[in-house]
């Protein structure tokens, strides 16, 4: 039967790649972003060729009450049954050099905001006999690294939030999955940590390598899922004793290091006005 999907962050680079691979098998997908302009061309794209109305836009904020709110009223009216939380911002960067704004902003969309998504989709959800919360997380939510400590504390969250959810409604219809890709080839990711993850050796995959993971726990696959080797025995290992990895992190501080030093491009200074 064709699943009715709520899809945030629905524009970027895993988002489009599932919201294609959910389309194409004839499931009916509300888009969601905050550009109007993108999440209309995509929803333009994605729906030709399938069914009439089984694309539809929603450019909104996740992080705005009215924004969710909008969102509960189209999943109200289209009986939607899976909501997928995969909306985020990126942060990177030593923590020092975060500021307040930022970190705000990235505890509020990656973390806050998703959980007050679920919880106000919740009663849409258990109108259907089988119904699925699809969280995305990140290696980063159970394998700490330096220059992630904001991102990793979000995702962290967002990877123990599924889980006692999870347990907190196995006795209903609702199953509360969360999927964790390690680095994924998208805009997520800017220059410099795509600088990080080569002088670290750290493995990518394709969006559309995601995407086909997310599918496949929507259709009854393992409810939590790292992706990649050797990052899933990594996050293995640093479940059992996190401080036996403490000690293997000496490229990816070094490389932290050379992203601070490098410096930053000259800015045009303005030029005052001499009337
Ligand atoms: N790429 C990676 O290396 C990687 C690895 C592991 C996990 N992940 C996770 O995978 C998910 C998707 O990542 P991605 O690589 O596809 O990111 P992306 O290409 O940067 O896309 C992010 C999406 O989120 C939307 N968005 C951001 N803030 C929003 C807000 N406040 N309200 C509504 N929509 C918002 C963006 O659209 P607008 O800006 O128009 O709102 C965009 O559609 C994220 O949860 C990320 O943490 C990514």
């Amino acid at each position: 039967m064709s699943l009715s999907v709520v899809l945030t962050g629905a524009t970027g680079g895993i988002g489009r790649a599932i919201a294609q691979a959910l389309i194409a098998r004839g499931d009916r997908v509300v888009l969601v972003s905050r550009s109007a302009d993108e999440v209309g061309l995509l929803a333009r794209q994605l729906g030709r060729g399938a069914a009439a109305g089984s694309v539809e836009a929603l450019a909104v904020d996740i992080t705005r009450a009215e924004g969710r709110a909008a969102i509960l009223r189209v999943a109200a009216e289209r009986r939607c049954d899976t909501l997928i939380n995969n909306a985020a911002i990126p942060s990177f960067g030593a923590l020092e050099t975060l500021d307040d704004a930022h970190i705000e902003a990235v505890i509020s969309t990656d973390l806050v905001a998703p959980m007050l998504l679920t919880r106000a989709l919740l009663p849409v959800l258990r109108l259907h006999p089988r119904a699925t919360v699809l969280n995305l997380g990140s290696t980063l939510g159970r394998l700490g690294l330096p220059g992630f400590t904001v991102y990793g504390a979000a995702k962290s969250g967002l990877r123990g939030f599924s889980e006692a959810l999870r347990r907190e409604l196995s006795d209903g219809p609702i199953r509360v999955c969360h999927l964790a890709p390690r680095a994924t080839r998208t805009a997520f990711n800017d220059a410099r940590v795509d600088a990080y993850n080569r002088a670290t050796g750290t493995r990518s995959d394709s969006p559309e390598r995601v995407a086909a993971a997310a599918v496949a726990m929507l259709d009854g696959g393992p409810a939590e899922r790292f992706l990649g080797f050797p990052e899933a025995l990594a996050v293995r290992l640093n479940g059992l004793v996190p401080t036996w990895l403490d000690a293997a992190f000496g490229a990816h501080r070094a490389a932290l290091r050379a992203e601070r030093a490098t410096p930053i491009p000259s800015q045009p200074i303005p030029l005052e006005s001499h009337e």
